[in-house]
């Protein structure tokens, strides 16, 4: 029997998860996301088996939370008085939430002008203190990393290994779905922490004895103009419209390789305008709204697909890892609704256009 979805996740996994007696005061009722047979997409993508897993229902709405609810406990459990984190986004919003929760000041380092607003007034409206920088994420974690060995505040970044632990959960939730891993796993990759988690997280269920022993290929997918690993060299001005995964000199850069090798997957890179394409499509055709990064996964998928490179019959699950509503700016406004008068005949009208 998969343990207790009732249970908060660390509870939920704390055989795995949990040191000798520790206690976690803080939660938000992180984890337990929906894995959602995409039946219209699938069929149209030649997969039966495929799967998405929505972790825009997290708390913040982001996959982060399942990281940063252990980070944060265990940060205020070792006597932290603040913490601090550089984001493209979604990492602020969920360290500004489980700071708050735990009363204690949250600093976040954020690349100037390329947050989508949604993740900004998350982590505003949770009281967290919002520095720009002018450069991107690589070297706002640059700094944030320098700040931290002074011992100011705790860096809630996946560099910080209670991240990628609490993550590994969605490995957890996806074997327990499932009876058993699935054939392959696709997910985006920024600055690479979620596939390492993953990996690690399957790797670890199946020597717990959780699992039948089979692990997924692991499939990562880096947009065109933030593609350090699949080019094999840092990028230095990385560009992409999906700005969560704009990136270009991953922390967890090793743990994606080997992740990739040892899983016998991939990491690829996919194009903007099939990002774009793949988050209306997805929206469209099974009624999940995510962010833009989320969808490159399932682009990736769709071109593997199409190239015969994923056979029908396979079990594939893509990581929607942020909601939709984060960056509302990218859904272009090509279907704003009509202005007409509050009549039924002007609305008719209107709706035959
Ligand atoms: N998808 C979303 C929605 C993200 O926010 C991120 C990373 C990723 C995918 C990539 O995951 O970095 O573990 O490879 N966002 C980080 C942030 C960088 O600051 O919020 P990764």
């Amino acid at each position: 029997m998969p343990p207790h979805s009732d249970l908060p996740l660390l509870e939920r996994y704390r055989d795995l998860l949990a040191h000798l007696d520790e206690t976690f005061a803080i939660s938000l009722g992180e984890g337990a996301t929906s894995l959602i047979h995409a039946r219209r997409l699938g069929a149209e993508l030649g997969l039966d088996r495929l799967y998405l897993k929505f972790e825009g229902t997290n708390p913040t709405g982001s996959f982060k939370d399942r990281g940063m609810v252990l980070a944060v406990n265990r940060a205020v459990a070792g006597g932290a008085e603040a913490v601090i984190c550089a984001s493209t986004g979604n990492t602020s919003a969920s360290a500004a939430a489980y700071a708050a929760a735990a009363g204690i000041p949250c600093f976040v380092v954020l690349p100037a002008g390329k947050v989508a607003r949604g993740k900004l007034a998350q982590a505003l409206a949770a009281g967290a203190r919002l520095v720009a920088v002018e450069g991107n994420f690589d070297d706002a974690l640059e700094a944030v990393r320098q700040i931290g060995e002074t011992g100011d505040a705790a860096v809630v970044n996946s560099v910080n290994p209670d991240r990628l632990e609490g993550q590994q959960t969605g490995a957890f939730e996806i074997v327990d779905a499932l009876g058993s891993a699935p054939d392959a796993v696709a997910l985006p990759v920024g600055n690479a922490g979620n596939i390492t988690a993953y990996w690690a997280g399957f790797s670890r269920y199946a020597d717990a004895g959780k699992t039948d022993g089979r692990r997924p290929r692991m499939l990562g997918f880096q947009a065109d103009g933030a593609a350090p690993i699949v080019h094999g060299a840092p990028v230095a001005a990385p560009e992409t419209v999906a700005t969560a995964i704009r990136i270009g000199n991953p922390a967890s850069w090793a743990g994606a390789v080997a992740a990739r090798d040892e899983s016998g997957g991939l990491i690829e890179s996919v194009s903007d305008e099939a990002i774009l394409a793949m988050q209306s499509r997805i929206a469209r055709t099974e009624g999940i709204f995510c962010e833009p990064a989320s969808a490159a996964g399932v682009a990736g998928v769709a071109r593997l697909a199409s190239e015969g490179r994923l056979h029908r019959s396979e079990v594939v699950v893509c990581i929607l890892t942020g909601h939709g509503l984060k960056d509302p700016d990218i859904v272009v406004p090509d279907a704003a609704a009509l202005t007409v008068p509050p009549d039924a005949s002007a609305i008719r009208e209107a709706m035959r256009r």
